[in-house]
């Protein structure tokens, strides 16, 4: 396993393995990594030739009031992670490297990013779409991973690899859960051990949706009010949204029918935290 901190080395590097004719797959973090990201790394083990992981904090999808410049770091531990999944390549780049002096080019992906966290995080799948855009153009992956647990990203990321006509095949990977639930997140460590048992209402809810649903529940309206009353129980939480959008379009769906994500984004204490599921 090698890190790169260059794009200029890791360019070359690129280009040797791309001669020899190799599938490369291609992980994009944050660091602080956990078992989420460790099922991106294994299936791109299992697909591909030379596995390659991003770790970069991205200040260009934080808002001026988020949480970039305490957003939790240990590289120490992320490399002996995706050196013990046996990754080929590290791409940890500072953030001048990414953005150098005069940087201006965004890529902005419309319409689908106006919702849910778009709303209320302006400018963060902005910030998103470019680093990965960026992300892509570096290492030339065969293969991107995504995860579910952010369902909007993975839907603006496949948007504009098609928009593009970026040629790499974009995989989405489920949710990966503690064992009572929460689904994992390098932001759990924010919460107390009071915000962390009241975080349990997100997946409760979810849940609750999923026994509706499978009881023949269809009314949106319906299925949002009795989770939103579960969610308020807690003192601490505090709702963004409670959604039940179309996977692709993202658009909310009144009736459910076909496909659907059901989706929350939950303030718990100052710990925004967000989770979903997927209705059939
Ligand atoms: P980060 O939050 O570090 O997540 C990296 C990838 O891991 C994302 O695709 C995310 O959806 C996935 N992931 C996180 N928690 C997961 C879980 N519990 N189960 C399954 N997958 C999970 O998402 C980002 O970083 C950034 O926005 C990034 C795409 C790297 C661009 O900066």
């Amino acid at each position: 396993m090698k890190v790169y901190r260059s794009i200029s080395s890791l360019t070359k590097k690129i280009q040797e393995i791309k001669k020899q004719g190799k599938a490369i797959g291609l992980v994009p973090t944050m660091g602080f990594l956990h078992e989420g990201h460790m099922s991106l790394i294994r299936r791109a083990r299992k697909d591909t030739d030379c596995v390659i992981v991003s770790i970069f904090v991205n200040p260009a999808q934080f808002g001026p009031k988020e949480d970039f410049r305490k957003y939790p770091r240990d590289m120490k531990k992320d490399l002996e992670l995706c050196e013990k999944e046996a990754a080929d390549i590290i791409f940890a780049p500072e953030a001048r490297e990414m953005y150098p002096e005069g940087f201006a080019t965004y890529v902005k992906v419309e319409r689908i990013t106006d919702t849910l966290c778009g709303a209320s995080r302006p400018g963060h799948f902005r910030g998103v779409a470019t680093v990965v855009a960026k992300l892509f153009n570096i290492t030339m992956p065969d293969i991107a991973y995504f995860g579910q647990k952010d369902g909007q990203q993975a839907a603006v990321i496949r948007r504009m690899a098609k928009d593009l006509d970026m040629p790499v095949k974009i995989k989405v990977e489920p949710i990966v859960r503690e064992k009572d639930g929460l689904a994992m997140s390098s932001r759990n460590v924010y919460l107390n051990p009071e915000e962390r048992v009241q975080a349990l209402c997100i997946y409760k809810s979810l849940k609750l949706a999923q026994r509706l649903f499978n009881k023949g529940e269809r009314d949106s309206k319906e299925i949002i009010k009795r989770m939103s009353q579960l969610i308020n129980e807690n003192r601490k939480a505090d709702i963004d949204y409670v959604s039940i959008v179309d996977t692709e379009e993202l658009r909310d769906m009144k009736r459910i029918s076909g496909q659907a994500m059901v989706t929350v984004a939950v303030r718990i204490g100052n710990t925004r935290l967000i989770d979903n599921i997927i209705l059939n």
